[in-house]
């Protein structure tokens, strides 16, 4: 049968190191894997904006023997043009797996529904599975370990923050969000993560102000204020969210090593300050890097024979 990723909360935690000890021998020999997706295309429907995932997923794809064809947002213009499920059983006749980008995480659900070859999750409003994945791969490069660490997740409740709390809750790493009152995470995956975690014996808590999040944590997690879509209430949450920066004032309440992390784009001034990027403890771009090779591990779970 074939298997999807839309949310992390659909793996198990065996699951996810798996993909991680695939994605050590890819990062180690990427010779031996530049073949192993031959003749297998992958499509990425977008809808929204972006970088990594889109150039991660098609060099990526490359780099294993394969091909990718991006398709921009009116070139499908899902769910207008045409339904979804009309998309997705015509995609499933030409290519071997689908990237969606998109707003309303239902998409994600409907069109991995009706295809016939597998749908990764490349964010939606709910949810960011390939960057909470590739981030906690990053934790464990760095610090060699997983369990016992403690992420502090500062600022929005938002898809990405959602995503790394069952990804933390899964792998036993305790989680601290430090977000401003009515900016929380959706209460359900609050929930579904305090249970994972009372398996993984991770502890996940929710503070209303950032200094008590950062007290001894080995991450700093920092993400926009504004995602794309909500960019008329930029003004709005600049306000609210102003005791929230990562600077080097809430940088010095945490451990004297800990980790600097962001999924990017950065709003540079807003959520994080310059100084803070360009630091030492910072490993963003080593984390934007590990979102192609964790990509490459999942493709190949789930394109490869
Ligand atoms: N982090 C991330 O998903 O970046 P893009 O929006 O550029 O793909
Ligand atoms: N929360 C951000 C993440 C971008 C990678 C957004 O959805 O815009």
């Amino acid at each position: 049968m074939k298997k999807d990723l839309i949310s992390i909360k659909d793996l198990a935690a065996a699951e996810i190191l798996d993909i991680f000890s695939l994605t050590d021998k890819l990062k180690k020999n990427k010779a031996k894997f530049s073949k192993v997706l031959a003749g297998k295309t992958l499509a990425l429907v977008f809808q929204k904006p972006s970088n990594r995932t889109r150039v991660s997923f098609a060099v990526g794809m490359f780099q294993l023997g394969g091909n990718s064809l991006y398709l921009a947002p009116d070139e499908i213009n899902l769910g207008v043009r045409e339904s979804i499920a009309d998309v997705a059983k015509t995609l499933s006749r030409y290519v071997d797996g689908i990237v969606l980008r998109t707003f309303e995480h239902k998409n994600c659900l409907e069109l991995a529904k009706e295809a016939t070859v597998p749908v990764i999750n490349g964010l939606s409003d709910f949810s960011h599975p390939c960057q909470a994945l590739a981030d906690l791969y990053t934790v464990q490069e760095k610090l060699k370990k997983l369990k016992g660490v403690t992420l502090a997740y500062v600022g929005d409740g938002n898809n990405v923050c959602n995503s790394l709390l069952f990804t933390c809750a899964k792998l036993g790493v305790n989680m601290n969000v430090g977000c401003p009152k009515g900016y929380a995470p959706d209460a359900l995956v609050l929930k579904d993560a305090k249970t994972l975690a009372e398996a993984s014996g991770a502890g996940i808590n929710l503070f209303n102000d950032a200094f008590s999040a950062v007290k001894d944590a080995d991450v700093i997690y920092t993400d926009v204020w504004a995602s794309m879509g909500q960019e008329d209430e930029a003004q709005k949450r600049k306000e609210a969210f102003k005791d929230f920066q990562v600077n080097k004032n809430l940088v010095k309440a945490a451990k004297a090593n800990v980790l600097i992390m962001h999924c990017l784009p950065a709003h540079r001034g807003e959520e994080i300050t310059d100084d803070i990027l360009a630091g030492k403890n910072a490993v963003v771009f080593d984390e934007a890097e590990n979102r192609m090779h964790v990509q490459k591990a999942i493709l190949i779970k789930l394109l490869g024979r």
